[in-house]
């Protein structure tokens, strides 16, 4: 029996797509401007896993940076930019990352349109303080003029025809 991947009934077989399996801001650095309409990342968290290396977190918004102003330029003007990220934990302190990474985003002219707050069942568990359940994602545009096709993703209304409010 073949499997069929359902991801691929949404993306348009005329799309072009690439792969570059390398370090994402050589990637950038050679990238011509306003070239994407979406950005979507997830990006190191610093919090130690086999890809990264734990630093202080000024230091790790620094490097980030770096990432962010080429991503914003390679972005294109309608664009929009969705940035996932959980929290950095240092000695039981918890450090809200998307809290940090609003202000990166703000200095550099984007706007928020979402603040999207998912949550999971299961992971680590602490003891001095309640389990991490959620992460974030900040969904920013460049502009004004931005790609939003809400039709698309609409969730089918609860009660349809019911017209009185609360
Ligand atoms: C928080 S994880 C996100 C994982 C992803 N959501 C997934 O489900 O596979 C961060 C990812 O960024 C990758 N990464 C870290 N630094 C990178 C860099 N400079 N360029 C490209 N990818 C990088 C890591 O290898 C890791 O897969």
């Amino acid at each position: 029996m073949q499997v069929k991947d359902t991801l691929f009934e949404y993306v348009s077989p005329e799309l072009h797509i690439e792969i570059q399996n390398e370090d994402c801001l050589s990637v950038l650095k050679r990238t011509d401007n306003n070239k994407f309409d979406l950005v979507l990342t997830s990006p190191p968290y610093n919090v130690g896993k086999s890809y990264e290396t734990k630093m202080s977190i000024e230091k790790y918004l620094e490097t980030q940076e770096e990432i962010i102003s080429e991503l914003i330029r390679t972005l294109s003007d309608k664009g929009n930019l969705c940035w996932q990220v959980g929290n950095f934990v240092d000695k039981g302190e918890v450090f809200p990352l998307d809290i940090y990474y609003y202000q990166i985003f703000k200095r550099h002219g984007l706007k928020l349109r979402n603040r999207i707050i998912w949550h999971f069942g299961h992971g680590l568990h602490a003891s001095n303080r309640f389990s991490g359940r959620y992460e974030t994602i900040l969904w920013f545009s460049k502009t004004d003029d931005y790609i939003f096709n809400l039709d698309n993703v609409r969730v089918p209304s609860k009660y349809p025809g019911k017209t009185d409010t609360l």
